[in-house]
């Protein structure tokens, strides 16, 4: 079995999809999920649904998301904590956006560290230059339901429609200018170092974000192979 494929035994595990607002996180998050039958697990996606259902959680983070701030940790960390023990994360995961600080890193080691029988974590980071990202963050559009498009790159059929369910597609209040620099500082300040530590840690692939979506997603599929083998000869359980 070459080029990426994976055979019917092939066990994910939990994966990390690391890297800069608008590398395409989102975008191979999804295309992963339906490939491995693991769910998908992004941050972003679960503050914004629970900003449009106003939760507690929902108006504490309203304001920090638009302004491009951070979600306190803590609340980030509970709020993953209850998706991870659902049912469907026991075979493993794809966290998109999480962790991004080096206190929710901790977290999450730990966290995975007391779950017996998960496999170690594997982190892929996506980089892109940083003019392009500013053209793919303000070209995206969204439906509610979480299915990314650009206007650019990846327009739907009908414009200001999804594809998928016919919802309208509308801009992130986030994908100003100003909160994209915010953002891109914030990267660099606080999700950089969580970076680093999970390549010090091995199990870790740098992943070109910059080529067309369906070669990112070969890319990805390639290094997770050679990662969870490199795992199995090692030896190493997390
Ligand atoms: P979040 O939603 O996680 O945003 P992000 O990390 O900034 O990432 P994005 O969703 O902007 O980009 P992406 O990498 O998923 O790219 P996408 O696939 O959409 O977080 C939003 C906010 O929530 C944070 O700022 C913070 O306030 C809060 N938050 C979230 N997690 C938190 C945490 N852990 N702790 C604290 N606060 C947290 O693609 C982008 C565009 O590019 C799309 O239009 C897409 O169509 C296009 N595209 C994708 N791939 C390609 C390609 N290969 N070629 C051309 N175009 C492409």
């Amino acid at each position: 079995m070459g080029n990426g494929e994976m055979d019917s035994s092939f066990a994910p595990g939990p994966i990390l999809l690391l890297g800069a607002p608008g590398v395409g996180k989102g975008t191979q998050a999804k295309r992963l999920m339906s490939a491995f039958n693991i769910p998908q697990i992004s941050t972003g996606d679960l503050l914004r649904e629970h900003r449009r259902n106003h939760t507690e959680l929902g108006k504490t983070a309203e304001d920090l998301m638009i302004r491009g701030e951070l979600v306190p940790d803590e609340l980030v960390n509970e709020m993953v904590a209850s998706r991870l023990n659902e049912q469907d994360c026991k075979g493993g995961f794809i966290l998109d956006g999480f962790p991004r600080t080096l206190a929710q890193s901790a977290w999450l080691d730990d966290f995975l560290e007391r779950r017996a029988g998960m496999l170690p974590v594997v982190a892929l980071n996506v980089s892109v230059q940083e003019g392009e990202l500013l053209r793919r963050i303000t070209g995206r559009r969204i439906c509610t339901q979480g299915h990314i498009y650009n206007i650019y790159s990846q327009p739907p059929r009908q414009a200001g429609v999804c594809d998928v369910d016919d919802l309208p597609l509308d801009q992130r209040s986030d994908d100003s200018e100003a909160a994209f620099e915010q953002r891109m500082k914030l990267f660099y300040e606080q999700t950089a170092p969580v970076i680093a530590h999970y390549r010090a840690l091995g199990r870790f692939s740098e992943i070109d974000g910059a080529l067309a979506v369906e070669a990112v997603t070969q890319r990805i599929r390639e290094q997770l192979l050679v990662l969870r083998h490199a795992a199995e000869a090692t030896g190493v359980d997390r």
